[in-house]
Formats: structure tokens, sequence, C-alpha cells
């Protein structure tokens, strides 16, 4: 008999999606997600995403080099829609020939995902809201990433199991892989039941072994718990807080203090609207990267999901996998029995 057989049988759409040997995407984590880390996962079977942050076009024609370099396998590339630079990574990505571009960060439009189609190249995007996910299937999108505020980095305000029956269930023809607080195989089969595609998990590969992430910011996911990882408190609406998934620590409590001193000002007139929303905009600038590349765990910004408080060791991407494929392949056995 194959190994997985029955786990492999469930997953053949997205694994003919991805072109990949598993329907499991490794989400793009900024600082994180580097050539090492992502060809890892596309030769171990899984599919690896590139973050491109803040890049600009030459960097990241590098980055996706360097990756070709060290894998033939597909690899996606995520690409963040405020990015100043955006058109110049979408022709990096059709210069490099890339196979598959993640789009985060909004809503992309007709025009945008023809532009990345005409290169070849599939697109995939987040949507918070049916109308929206079928708006994008309709322009094209040729799959759709449904993740929940369970989920590590920037989030939306509705969890993965109220987007599965607000979404997911309502477009049954459309290809779509979940995420935000998947780790165990049982919940991944589970997914594939209920007729998704596949899954992307993050958090936990932050964590793995092949991870550049400092010793410092593993460790401090490593301990700790689900309640741990917490989106911030906005004071006030007038001054938006991006929802951001983080572990608290010192950063978390000066921004509150922070929000306080910005909304005293602006009532005092000592600030106007605009910049107290840039002072507050401002504050976690280069954060992810102080935690990640500098190991700061007190004000750097420690990004995880609540699924954090299952991972308690750092894993090598092969184990990672195993373990989630054989847990899926008993659990399927277990419930056809
Ligand atoms: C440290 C970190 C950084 C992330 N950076 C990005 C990013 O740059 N772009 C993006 O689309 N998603 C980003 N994410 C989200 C992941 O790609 C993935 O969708 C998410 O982690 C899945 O949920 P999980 O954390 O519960 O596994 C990030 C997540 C983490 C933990």
């Amino acid at each position: 008999m194959r190994k997985y057989e029955k786990i492999r049988k469930i997953m053949d759409r997205g694994c003919k999606i991805l072109g990949s040997d598993y329907a499991i995407l490794g989400g793009a984590m900024t600082w994180i997600s580097e050539s090492n880390l992502v060809s890892t996962m596309s030769n171990a079977g899984m599919f690896g995403v590139l973050a491109s942050g803040a890049m600009d076009g030459d960097l990241l024609k590098n980055e996706i080099t360097l990756t070709q370099s060290k894998t033939n396998r597909n690899f996606g590339v995520n690409l963040i829609l405020m990015n100043p630079k955006l058109q110049d990574l979408i022709d990096a990505c059709g210069e490099k020939k890339v196979s598959h571009v993640i789009l985060a960060g909004g809503i992309p439009d007709k025009d945008l995902i023809d532009k990345i189609h005409s290169y070849g190249i599939q697109v995939f995007s987040f949507a918070p809201s049916l109308a929206l996910a079928k708006r994008l299937f309709r322009h094209g999108l040729d799959a759709l990433i449904l993740e929940g505020s369970e989920a590590g980095g920037h989030v939306g305000p509705i969890s993965t199991m109220v987007l599965l029956q607000d979404i997911m269930l309502n477009i049954e023809k459309y290809p779509i892989f979940v995420a935000g607080g998947i780790l165990r195989g049982e919940i991944f089969a589970s997914m594939l039941l209920l007729g998704a595609v596949g899954c992307q998990l993050g958090t936990v590969f932050a964590c793995a072994k092949e991870s550049i992430a400092h010793e410092n910011f593993k460790k401090a996911l490593l301990r700790a718990s689900a309640k741990d990882a917490v989106t911030p408190i906005q004071l006030d609406k007038k001054f938006p807080v991006a929802p951001v998934r983080a572990i608290e620590n010192f950063g978390t409590a000066e921004f509150m203090a922070k929000q306080k001193d910005v909304l005293r000002k602006f009532e005092n007139n000592e600030v106007s609207l605009e910049e107290g929303r840039l002072l507050l905009e401002h504050f976690w600038a280069g954060a992810l990267r102080r935690a990640v590349q500098n190991g700061d765990v007190e004000r750097g910004s420690l990004m995880s999901g609540q699924i954090v408080g299952a991972v308690k060791e750092e894993k090598s991407i092969e184990d990672i996998l195993a373990t989630i494929l054989a847990e899926a392949e008993n659990f399927l056995c277990k419930i056809c029995q």
C-alpha cells in the first residue's frame, strides 16, 4: 500500500493546483520565509511561499533566483498590495517564471489579476467575506486562502470556524485553502473532508529547525501558550490600530501607553488627527525584523498565531510534515472503519 494513501486521495486536487506532493502551504512570513526555508519546504513535498515584505524588484529577483538554485519544485511568492514597488515585484515574478503569486494586504482588482495571469502565473488571494470571495473568483482568481483570526501576523476579525461556514461551504466549486489555527493532521484532514483543497500553516514553521528566526524569537514562541498570542486593544476608533496577532511583551504595554499619550495630545490640540495616526503607525515599524533578526523579544513584534501554544519543540520541516500526514492518515483510517 502507498504511504498516506487515504490522505493523498483527498488532497489530490490541491496538489494539482500547487504542483506539489502534499496540499500544505508554508505561509509566507516576512523576514522568515527566505530561500532556504522555502526551498526546504518545497523539496520536502509541500509548497513553500517566499515573503517579499517591503522588498523592491531587484531584491526579490535575487531571492527567487537563490530559491530556484536550491529547488526545482514549485514555490509561491507573497506580494503585499500596498508595497509601492508592486508592479516591479510582479515583473520580477514574471521574468523569473514563478508559478504562483499570493497577494496579501488588500483585495486585488481584475486588472492586477489579469496582469499576473499574462505572465502565466497563478494568482491566490485572501478575502474576508463571501461577496468579495465571489467577486475575486469572477475576476479569475485561481484559489482563495481563507485565513481566520487565530492566525499569526495581520489578521481579520473572523475565526476560521466561522469563515468556513460563511464562505467555504457557500462556494463549493472554487478551490479554497484554509489557514489559521491548523496544526494537527486530524484538523488538516477534516478541512479536506469539508471541501477545502488544502491548508496553509505559518506559526509552526517559524519555529522549525530550518527557520532563520533568532533563537530568542523561537524560544519565546515555544514557551508561549495560546492566550499569549493577542491582537492589540484599540483605545479609540479615531485612531485605528492594525490587528496584528503577536505574543504580548513589553512592546505591547508600551503601545497601550503610546495610544493613551496620543489621545491626550489630540484632545489637548497638541497633535492633529493625521499626526496622531502616524505616530501610532510608526510605533511598530521595523518591530518584526528586530524580533526575528536581532532577537529583541522585549520590544520587537513576536508575530504568531494562537496555535503557538501547541508548538512545543523545534522540529525539522520533514518531521513536522511527517507528523501531520501520519495523524491525518490515522484519522481517516479510524473514521473509515
Ligand atoms: C511571523 C509571521 C509573519 C507573517 N508574515 C506574513 C506575510 O508577510 N504575508 C502574509 O500573507 N502572511 C503572513 N503571515 C501569515 C502566514 O503566512 C500564515 O497565513 C499564518 O501564519 C497561518 O496561520 P497560523 O499562524 O495559525 O499557522 C505571517 C505569520 C507569522 C506567524
